[in-house]
């Protein structure tokens, strides 16, 4: 069965999710990150692309800072020819992290880790999102939270698979040289609900299937 598929980011409120060469900022407010470390709480597993990983080194965890729970969710990161660090901190924790790469790879290095690591191929030299989403499926997983960043923001809605967006917009202005949260334009079809919410001294915009 096709898990539920949550998209959720924070940018600035002209739309960019990182500054000039994609260095990292912290564009959610105290509130907006216990709203996101508590989501976490609720998910099977946190989907990021290697940039985002190679870049920024989430740990993708629930932060006891933000929100009490035992939970660790897994992690997913799409990663076409498993160019990861091996380093990363996301395979420091006692779960599974799944490697979804495309079919022009032949091994699969990565042991010793505290993590599971689990290699899974698509067809395609990078894997589409109907390939991961089946690999998801397969593995059982109900609820997925797909945390960015541009280029993989960009292809779950191309895709039509999301179920659910939540964008939190801080007061800040970027600028033009800042990294935007969508590699192009995608007119949203067939939305349920869109809420509008005050979240400290930003907001957050929810759109709904
Ligand atoms: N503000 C926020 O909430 C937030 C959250 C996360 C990240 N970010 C920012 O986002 C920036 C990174 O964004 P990014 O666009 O460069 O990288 P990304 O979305 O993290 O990763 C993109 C890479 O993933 C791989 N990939 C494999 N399959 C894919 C698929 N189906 N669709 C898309 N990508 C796929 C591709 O590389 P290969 O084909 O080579 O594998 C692709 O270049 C960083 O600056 C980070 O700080 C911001």
């Amino acid at each position: 069965m096709k898990p539920y598929i949550h998209i959720n980011f924070a940018c600035s409120i002209d739309g960019k999710i990182a500054l000039e060469g994609g260095r990292p900022y912290k564009f959610s407010n105290l509130e907006d990150l216990q709203r996101v470390h508590r989501l976490r709480s609720e998910v099977d597993a946190i989907l990021v692309g290697k940039n985002t990983i190679n870049n920024d080194d989430p740990k993708l965890v629930v932060n006891p800072k933000y929100y009490s729970s035992d939970k660790v969710p897994d992690a997913v990161v799409l990663d076409s020819r498993l160019q990861i660090k091996e380093s990363a901190r996301v395979f420091d924790y006692n779960r599974k992290v799944i490697l979804i790469t495309g079919s022009d790879i032949n091994f699969n290095n990565f042991k010793n880790k505290r993590a599971e690591v689990l290699v899974k191929r698509c067809d395609s030299p990078r894997p589409g999102v109907d390939c991961i989403v089946k690999i998801l499926g397969d593995l059982e997983y109900k609820k997925i939270l797909v945390e960015g960043g541009k280029s993989v923001i960009t292809s779950f809605l191309e895709s039509q698979f999301w179920d659910e967006i939540s964008i939190f917009y801080s007061p800040v202005f970027v600028g033009d040289k800042g990294v935007s949260m969508l590699d192009s334009m995608i007119t949203v079809k067939n939305v349920t609900l869109n809420t509008v919410t005050s979240l400290g001294n930003g907001f957050l915009v929810t759109i709904k299937r």
